[in-house]
């Protein structure tokens, strides 16, 4: 056995505390690329990475291909049956380059692999370089984003003008240090409890030796699936009067990720040149506003599973009985088809959620009075008795339901925000079930309690600041996605007896 398995066999049974400190770093890994990946959704979802961050987005995608890296580097250490397979499809990788594949796996491994440098090479790389180049660009991360500001919600008082939220010290600092706390215990939690990578039952490398269920780590898993599903279709060409092979290796583990590369990095310049958009923005957007992305977004996840997927076609096919032709197969078939079926279930989901969200404006504007009684209008004075729940419209929305001619001329908002008597709308909580502030409101009505000033508290803080902005049917969010102008947000105001 090599020196390195002999190491790795010594941290986990001879180190104290050697093999927790193995499984919480090898977890450890496998939730930062998680991390990532989940924080690069929330980014893409809601178009965090349009104009300015467009390059603390290609920042963050260099950032996910340098912990593939990292990832890559660190479990092919331990020398093991396992890891060892895994270099070798590397080096198998490598040699698939046309012309240079050769020159490229040579100087690496030190001569025909597995060689006798490799090792020592990727523990530095995976000890020092990856690790300076990771931290490097995380601080460029931040620094981008202290100068940038972070994004917000749109809501009240939050515009593209400005930036509200915590103070860095002690409120984030205190929320964060909490936060770390948390996911070191899952971290120590898992990797006390949860066997992972056990080099001890793979044995050592041995180049002549490669068994079946040889997967990598998950965020790997797509290159392999990849290359399980690639038909074996083989190139041959002649370049300066030497012929040349491109084996079918080449396309879905040196292409594939090229294109994986470069078509999410300059992905906000794509959509920004097909929607003509070139301003600055610091206000997110709900994914249901944004119904191309969001599907384009659902296709590349549907892209990326069935990938996965097939990087264990061998498991599968073992544990469901079937023929690896046949999972083979599904893997093809499935990556012509999920993506776009994909495409098609998130872009005709998030146009349903819009219209719902119109019907849901156009109830609140009109049928509210009737339920609530009394509104400002009917009373002499034209000001709701005490305790009323007030409710200020965006103009489109309201002329949307009056041009619809689902509803009295009730709700039209004066943009300027009359301070002194802005024209409101008394809300349906029956049927606008708007928030749970609305909710308890509701209840109330229903008992014939007068609505509690406790119930218009928590309908304004709903408001003001709105509690889950992006909650879809958050009145403010909706009058948001209708276009209301900040000035005349959704405010939820005590009417105080004159
Ligand atoms: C080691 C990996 C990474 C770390 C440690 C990291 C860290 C952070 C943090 C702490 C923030 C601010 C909080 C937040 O928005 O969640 C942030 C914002 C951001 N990140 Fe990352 N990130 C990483 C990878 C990525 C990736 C892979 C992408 C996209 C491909 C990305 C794109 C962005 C963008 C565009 C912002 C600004 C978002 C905003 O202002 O709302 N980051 N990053």
């Amino acid at each position: 056995m090599s020196q390195a398995y002999n190491t790795a066999l010594r941290i986990s049974f001879e180190v104290r505390g050697g093999l927790i400190m193995r499984q919480m770093h090898h977890w450890a890994a496998l939730l930062f690329m998680a991390a990532i990946v989940v924080h690069m959704f929330r980014v893409f979802f809601t178009g965090a990475f349009r104009k300015p961050r467009e390059l603390n987005w290609i920042i963050g995608t260099l950032l996910f291909w340098m912990g593939f890296l990292e990832g890559f580097c660190g479990y092919s250490l331990p020398d093991d049956a396992l890891s060892g397979t895994g270099l070798r499809i590397a080096s198998a990788i490598m040699l698939s380059i046309p012309v240079v594949g050769t020159w490229v796996t040579t100087s690496l491994f030190g001569g025909e692999f597995p060689g006798t440098v490799i090792l020592d090479r990727l523990y530095i790389t995976h000890v020092l370089l990856v690790p300076a180049v990771i931290l490097a660009l995380i601080t460029v991360h931040m620094g981008l984003l202290v100068k940038q500001k972070h994004t917000q919600w749109p809501g009240p008082g939050r515009t593209n003008r400005n930036v509200v939220g915590v103070r860095m010290f002690p409120g984030f600092a205190a929320k964060g240090g909490g936060f770390f706390m948390i996911v070191f215990a899952v971290i120590a939690f898992l990797g006390g409890l949860f066997q992972i990578n056990p080099i001890w039952l793979f044995g050592p490398y041995k180049a002549s030796v490669v068994s079946a269920a040889s997967q990598p780590d998950w965020y790997v898993m797509f290159l392999d699936g990849s290359t399980r599903l690639m038909p074996a279709w083989e190139f041959r060409f002649h370049l300066f009067g030497h012929g040349y092979t491109m084996a079918p290796v080449f396309w879905p583990t040196v292409v594939l990720p090229g294109i994986l590369t470069m078509l999410p990095m300059f992905y906000p310049f794509i959509e920004a040149r097909f929607t003509k958009d070139k301003a600055i923005h610091h206000l997110l957007q709900r994914p249901r506003d944004v119904p191309v992305r969001t599907g384009l977004g659902a296709m590349s996840i549907a892209f990326f599973v069935v990938l996965l997927a097939s990087g264990g076609n061998d498991v599968i096919a073992d544990k469901l009985h079937l023929s690896l032709n046949a999972t083979t197969w599904a893997g093809r078939i499935g990556l012509l088809l999920l993506p776009p079926l994909a495409y098609y279930v998130a872009h005709r989901t998030a146009l349903g959620l819009q219209q719902h969200d119109r019907e849901v404006l156009a109830r609140t504007r009109g049928a509210g009075e009737r339920r609530l009684g009394r509104t400002e209008e009917d009373e002499p004075g034209g000001r709701p008795p005490a305790g009323g729940a007030r409710l200020l419209l965006p103009d489109r929305a309201a002329a949307r339901a009056d041009a619809a001619g689902r509803g009295t001329h009730l709700a039209r908002a004066d943009p300027r925000g009359d301070r002194h008597r802005p024209a409101l709308t008394q809300v349906d909580t029956k049927k606008a079930r708007l928030t749970p502030g609305l909710l308890r409101c509701q209840a109330q009505l229903a008992n014939d309690l007068p609505v509690s000033s406790s119930v218009l508290r928590s309908l304004r803080t709903q408001a003001w600041p709105p509690p889950a902005p992006w909650s879809s049917n958050a009145p403010e969010t909706i009058a948001a996605s209708a276009g209301a102008p900040s000035s005349s947000w959704v405010r939820v105001s005590e009417q105080t007896p004159s």
